[in-house]
């Protein structure tokens, strides 16, 4: 990512910290119950993957203050969840407000130390919002990326284009078109698209046998 896109990110959600703000407004989430409703798509193919009691990795890049992991936690869902996040500011408020979670600095698309297939799941929730003038191939290239980390599957939300109010600084994505580029790729993917009126979830893994 450049240093200029890295920088806009970083400024966007630094300058929305404040030690006594909610966390959802903090991470420009328009409600609690919003922000939630997007980890409840995820919840769903958890529970479809996972026997009860499995305790799947779970990496959550763009892990903001770690709510998912706090969700997981209220639904009775298990998991080893690792967060990793490239807005250090961010990353220095999650640890102050839930010191202990395992949690990484940088950015998972570029080089890490993260192995192949080294987690059950990825997620990503929120982290292709902000427009940077890249977005489609930002995803197109990041989503790939995601499912070869993974040995399940990789999970990942968009803002939808059908949304009536749109906000300039955010980006909306055309689901089928993202489809397409990821089947054209060789991967499976479904959508989940029933959950919010803005926004919507892909489902992706690798195609075949193994
Ligand atoms: C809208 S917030 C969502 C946070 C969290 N996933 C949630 O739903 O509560 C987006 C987060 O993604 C992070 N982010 C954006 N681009 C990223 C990238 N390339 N790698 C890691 N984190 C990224 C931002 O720093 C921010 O914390």
């Amino acid at each position: 990512m450049s240093h200029e896109r890295l920088h806009r990110i970083r400024r966007h959600y630094e300058a929305r910290l404040a030690a006594d703000r909610e966390s959802y407004d903090i991470l420009d989430w328009s409600s609690r119950e919003a922000q939630q409703a997007r980890f409840a798509a995820l919840l769903r193919v958890l529970r479809a993957e996972f026997a009860p009691g499995e305790r799947p990795w779970l990496l959550d890049v763009g892990c903001g203050l770690t709510d998912l992991a706090s969700f997981l936690e209220a639904a009775a869902f298990p998991v080893r969840y690792l967060g990793a996040d490239i807005t250090l500011g961010i990353l220095a408020e999650a640890r102050r407000r839930h010191p202990g979670r395992a949690l990484l600095a940088g950015d998972v698309f570029a080089a890490t130390p993260l192995r192949s297939r080294g987690v059950d799941v990825c997620y990503c929730s929120g982290v292709f919002n902000l427009n940077l003038g890249n977005n489609d191939a930002f995803a197109a290239a990041a989503l790939p990326r995601l499912v070869e980390l993974s040995r399940a599957v990789a999970v990942a939300n968009f803002l939808h284009r059908r949304t009536r109010h749109q906000h300039p600084h955010c980006h909306y994505f055309d689901p089928e078109r993202l489809i397409r580029s990821m089947t054209a790729r060789g991967l499976e993917v479904d959508l989940l698209d029933d959950y919010l009126e803005n926004d919507f979830t892909l489902v992706l893994r690798r195609s075949g046998p193994g």
